[in-house]
């Protein structure tokens, strides 16, 4: 794992980067593109939600007592994908925090603007306790960071602390992180690589192509 900033970190695990070529591969098929992202998922799940605070358990084993620290319970979770790509990272970040309310965020991009247009927006009412509130925002690709800096503002809205809030992603372009840690300097970015730039569409360069399109057969 690469730590660029406080808040932005690049996971080079070498199963990380194996499962990156294959999804990057244009011969990759829908099936092979969702195993790989699956596997990928686990390790980046794994690094962001690695300060979810924990208490200690007392717990009794077949052989004795002994203490185990756990997912704190009165916290809450919530795990916030951008539709539609956002959906098979979310596959596994559910199956990893179980406990984990799922906000969709419905955007998609406006080709000519590059915009995001809202049309389906989970989240009604303020959580109850937003300082005991923590944040999964994850779409796979972090482009111009329009969607992300629009996805993370809904919870910052909510009085949800920037440093509860990690936006996770697989590829980032600088321009995407740039926007979104200057916006939200205190939200955590995780990611697997930041490519080289963003081409005249919008698009990752070299990326991996539209992430929804080859998720989903498209
Ligand atoms: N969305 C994608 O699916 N791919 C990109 O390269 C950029 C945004």
């Amino acid at each position: 794992m690469k730590i660029l900033s406080k808040n932005i970190c690049v996971i080079n695990h070498p199963l990380v980067k194996h499962n990156l070529a294959v999804l990057r591969d244009e011969k990759t098929d829908g099936e092979k593109f969702r195993c790989a992202l699956r596997r990928i998922s686990y390790a980046v799940f794994l690094e962001a939600s690695k300060n979810l605070p924990t208490e200690t358990k007392k717990i009794k084993t077949p052989i004795c007592e002994c203490e185990n620290d756990v997912i704190k319970n009165d916290i809450n979770i919530i795990i916030a994908p951008i539709l539609r790509a956002g959906m098979m990272f979310c596959e596994v970040a559910q199956e990893m925090m179980p406990q984990a309310h799922i906000h969709h965020l419905g955007m998609y991009r406006d080709e000519r603007t590059l915009q995001p247009v809202w049309y389906y927006n989970k989240i009604s009412e303020a959580p109850k306790n937003p300082k005991e509130t923590y944040v999964f925002v994850l779409d796979p690709m972090l482009a111009t960071g329009n969607s992300s800096v629009d996805g993370v503002g809904n919870f910052v809205k909510k009085g949800i602390p920037q440093e509860n809030i990690t936006f996770v992603c697989l590829l980032a372009a600088p321009q995407g992180v740039e926007r979104l840690s200057s916006v939200f300097p205190d939200v955590k970015i995780i990611t697997c690589s930041i490519d080289k730039e963003l081409n005249a569409k919008g698009y990752i360069v070299p990326g991996l192509g539209d992430a929804g399109d080859r998720i989903f057969n498209t």
